[in-house]
């Protein structure tokens, strides 16, 4: 029988109706929640996560402001537009949309931003926090990931998570998050000799790495759970995640499909923690 799928798109209409039915009585409060997204430079792909951005916050009635910049911005003016936001008190949230063009310091920008409005989790102060069970913001995509493995009543408990990538966005805090929820956890990365004999003892695979077709039916024990985070291109210019997925939804228990998994989760967490925000700063 082949996997059954775990529908982000599904998951995440569902949490974006009740996202935005909390921002309606926090407005009613008289709190508007308002995200800022700081884009420079004109990477294609930044272009449309950011519209994506944008748009789910419209939907979910939280404010957003679009702020824009050539590639060509320098570091000082961005770190001075991110202080401005730090003490604006319209905005609750700051993203500032990786990657920057290479003559900006990424961890010092990320840095810059108010741990109090890290809403993409990235500052080392929310990954400290992560990492020893303090309250602070998680980043979206793996807390996405943690959110689809609840929706389908798995229990982590005493199960063997396999991590693929380590990544600060995505294959590190996903680590700490299952490992949070007492899972067995490895993590496997560019240097793992055998990869395929760690995947196939796993209950668990998150495979966020950015390569196509990286995970194959016979790395995968039968009935394990699988969550695609690649966004890839293939050959054709289709979107496509690290997984086979044709190949291993015939092994696997569930699976996540590429669009429509991880992709949408990411940004409903980001208005959920954006919302967390707001209502801390009514607090
Ligand atoms: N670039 C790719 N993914 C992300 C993300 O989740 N947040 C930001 N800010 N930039 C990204």
């Amino acid at each position: 029988m082949p996997a059954q799928i775990i529908d982000g798109l599904a998951l995440s209409k569902k949490l974006r109706l009740a996202i935005a039915d909390q921002v309606t009585s926090l407005k009613q409060r008289g709190i508007q929640p308002g995200l800022a997204v700081v884009l420079v430079g004109d990477n294609p792909a930044s272009q449309v996560y950011v519209r994506n951005k944008i748009k789910a916050c419209e939907d979910a009635g939280i404010h957003s402001v679009l702020e824009k910049y050539e590639a060509d911005f320098s570091e000082a003016d961005l770190l001075a537009r991110i202080e401005a936001l730090n003490h604006d008190p319209a905005i609750h949230g700051i993203l500032v949309q990786l990657p920057l063009p290479a003559h900006i310091n990424e961890q010092k920008v990320l840095e810059a931003i108010s741990a109090q409005k890290d809403v993409d989790g990235f500052h080392v102060s929310s990954a400290g926090a992560l990492m020893t069970g303090l309250p602070g913001f998680w980043p979206c995509t793996p807390h996405g990931c943690l959110k689809m493995l609840d929706d389908i009543g798995y229990d982590l408990r005493g199960k063997h998570a396999v991590v693929v990538g380590r990544s600060n966005i995505v294959g590190k805090p996903m680590a700490l998050m299952l490992l949070s929820r007492s899972a067995t956890v490895t993590i496997c990365h560019s240097a793992t000799q055998n990869l395929a004999a760690f995947t196939r003892q796993a209950d668990v695979i998150v495979a966020a790495v950015g390569k196509q077709n990286l995970i194959t039916a016979d790395m995968v024990k039968p009935g394990a759970i699988v969550i695609d985070v690649g966004m890839n291109r293939n050959a054709e210019g289709k979107l496509c995640g690290d997984v086979d997925f044709d190949g291993v939804r015939e092994v696997a228990g569930w699976i996540t499909p590429v669009p429509g998994g991880v992709g949408p989760m990411t940004i409903t967490m980001l208005l959920d923690n954006t919302l967390q925000s707001a209502e801390r700063s009514a607090a």
